[in-house]
């Protein structure tokens, strides 16, 4: 939060020209709709993505009314299909043309990376929705992000790993921002837990070929291969693998839950019982809350089932609307403030600790993975006591 104040203060001090102030404050003029520009790939290889998000954002649209101040709530969907210059491109123009007062969308880190200028320099608030390379964040202080980061699931199915039996791993991950971030950290806690990595493998993001990773992961006769693929190459990737008979070799197949896409689970066949995945999202969560999302969204979808990606989507639009709901629609710093003031959704709460990975809401549940608890009393951010005066538990 400090490091977000102070680069935010930088920002403002040494970005501007090009944009002006364009459609970032509130005024009695603001009468016409609110806009929401939602860059997402949907068209090519990423296309599900896009598909998901867009059918969240329509869905949590069509549950909550889309007026806010007596002004209407429009999103305004753009197709960058996955091409940053694209979504570079596209994102300048809702902001200068539509006058947005919020960027949100971006289904690779790539297109995510690429947009952060625009958003600083416009101070238009960004809410990536999908793209999950930790470092994103650090981009812009304009940027949120309602998905997820690489390192939180790779770090659970290291630890569930190296619990489970398995000790030599080859890893293979696509060669860009997330992928390098799964293939540390995953590496980083295996070996922590006396794990062995005896190889890491690379595939491209973009017509990844499967058939040389997979003759060499054959060859090396690991415990079990760990992959990380962008959401969509899972399908594809279980195929190939089956073929080659990997299954049947004995290798077991591990990953993030990017690979057992709730999108595309049903094209997935035999090969993927008994993959084992660790991720912050699942459509069979057992939750009312989850189970009430998962009928909403496939009886607006003809049955499509939401995967990670929705829920990024639909958590992201709750934040804007959260946000524009306090602003009365006003863009810019208030409305990042707004969206920060509230951050249960924000920055993806799973936390890792030697006792364990854990979804840590409500916040306090993250007690039950420290060894050492600060001294009460201690409250949340609501102000709820979790913590008392003595050093007992009382939430
Ligand atoms: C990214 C894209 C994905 O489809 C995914 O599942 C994880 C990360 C990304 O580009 O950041």
């Amino acid at each position: 939060m400090h490091k977000r104040t102070t680069l935010r203060g930088l920002a403002a001090a040494t970005l501007t020209l090009g944009f002006g102030l364009a459609g970032q404050t509130a005024s009695a003029a603001d009468t016409g709709p609110i806009k929401i520009g939602l860059v997402l790939p949907m068209t090519g290889q990423q296309a599900s993505t896009g598909r998901q998000i867009d059918a969240a954002v329509k869905l949590y649209m069509a549950q909550n009314n889309p007026v806010i101040a007596g002004r209407k709530v429009e999103v305004i969907v753009k197709d960058d299909a996955s091409t940053p210059d694209q979504t570079r491109r596209l994102a300048q123009e809702l902001v200068v043309n539509d006058k947005v007062v919020a960027l949100a969308g971006f289904g690779i880190t790539p297109s995510a990376m690429a947009t952060a200028p625009i958003a600083t320099q416009s101070k238009t608030p960004m809410v990536v929705m999908a793209a999950a390379t930790s470092s994103i964040t650090e981009a812009s202080p304009y940027i949120l992000r309602t998905s997820f980061t690489l390192p939180q699931a790779a770090v659970g199915i290291a630890e569930w790993a190296a619990k489970n039996g398995i000790k030599k791993v080859v890893t293979l991950v696509a060669d860009y921002g997330p992928g390098n971030d799964a293939e540390k950290y995953f590496a980083d806690r295996f070996l922590l837990n006396s794990g062995q990595v005896l190889e890491k493998l690379r595939t491209p993001l973009r017509s990844p070929d499967f058939a040389p990773v997979l003759q060499k992961v054959r060859d090396a006769k690991p415990d079990a291969l760990f992959v990380f693929l962008p959401s969509g190459q899972g399908a594809q990737f279980m195929k190939q693998f089956a073929e080659r008979g990997l299954d049947k070799a004995g290798i077991r197949l591990i990953g993030t839950g990017d690979i057992t896409d709730d999108d595309q689970l049903n094209d997935m066949g035999d090969v993927a019982l008994g993959v084992v995945t660790a991720h912050h999202y699942a459509a069979s969560h057992k939750s009312a809350v989850n189970q009430k999302f998962v009928e909403a969204f496939k009886k607006a979808n003809n049955g499509m089932r939401p995967n990670f990606m929705a829920v990024g989507g639909y958590d992201g639009m709750r934040v804007i609307y959260n946000a524009l709901n306090t602003t009365k629609g006003a863009g810019g710093e208030a409305l990042l403030a707004a969206m920060v003031a509230h951050p249960v959704l924000v920055n993806r709460p799973i936390v890792a600790t030697p006792r364990g990975v854990r979804l840590c809401r409500p916040s306090e549940r993250t007690l039950d993975l420290l060894d050492k608890w600060p001294p009460g009393p201690f409250a949340k951010e609501s102000g709820e006591l979790i913590i008392d005066a003595s050093g007992q538990r009382v939430a």
